[in-house]
């Protein structure tokens, strides 16, 4: 996704009471945040925040937070809530590599993947967020039965996740469903990238993996 540079955007960031800043902060004690100790749900990669948005609309008493590495689409998502009053929902600045910074002790229930990007070339396979070193640093945060929903319209892709989950040790996969539109999946909110793809004919692949 080409996202344009947004003049002020690390200031606007700051002043959004959606936006938490964990780059400066690191560890967040999220019960505070909150104030509750509700289930966590966390979306990697989250884009325009369109997703996320539309789960906290439906489970108020979920808490959502949403990361991503781009400060340009945390500032849409941020004008996106602004319209909201929602007040279980936070997102932040923060990559994938570091998610242990920011739950140092395991808490999350379920880490959603939507459409993470490909990395396609073989010498940049590392780079997948379903790949091992990835999944690793999921299991080290979430709870005891805790799922990763894994979305993606990349065939390829997804047969590389099925098989990293396999090789997994401590993680099984729940669910796999090669065609999620076939028909009209039962409570599956979709994303922006999800909706540009369905519009155009393409099959969405799904996996739900439980840990321990
Ligand atoms: C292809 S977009 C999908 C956006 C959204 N999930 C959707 O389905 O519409 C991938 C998103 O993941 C973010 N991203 C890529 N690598 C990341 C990483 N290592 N850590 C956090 N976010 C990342 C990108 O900035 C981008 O917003």
């Amino acid at each position: 996704m080409r996202i344009r540079n947004i003049v002020g955007v690390d200031e606007m960031l700051k002043g959004n009471s959606y936006f938490i800043d964990t780059l400066d902060n690191g560890s967040v004690d999220w019960q505070a945040v909150f104030n509750n100790n509700n289930p966590i749900h966390l979306e990697i990669g989250m884009g325009k925040g369109q997703f996320l948005k539309t789960l906290a609309e439906r489970n108020t008493d979920i808490n959502y937070v949403g990361m991503d590495k781009s400060k340009e689409l945390l500032w849409k998502s941020c004008k996106l809530l602004d319209d909201t009053k929602l007040l279980n929902i936070k997102i932040t600045n923060q990559r994938a590599e570091n998610l242990e910074l920011i739950f140092p002790s395991s808490g999350v229930e379920r880490i959603y993947l939507n459409f993470s990007d490909p990395w396609p070339k073989d010498r940049h396979y590392k780079r997948r967020l379903t790949h091992n070193g990835f999944l690793q640093r999921y299991k080290n945060v979430l709870v005891s039965k805790g799922e990763i929903h894994f979305k993606t319209d990349g065939l390829a892709l997804f047969e590389f996740s099925l098989e990293e989950v396999k090789q997994m040790k401590g993680i099984e996969l729940k669910e796999v469903n090669f065609d999620l539109h076939k028909e009209e999946p039962i409570d599956n909110v979709m994303t922006e990238y999800e909706e540009k793809f369905v519009n155009m004919g393409k099959a969405i692949y799904k996996f739900i993996a439980v840990v321990e």
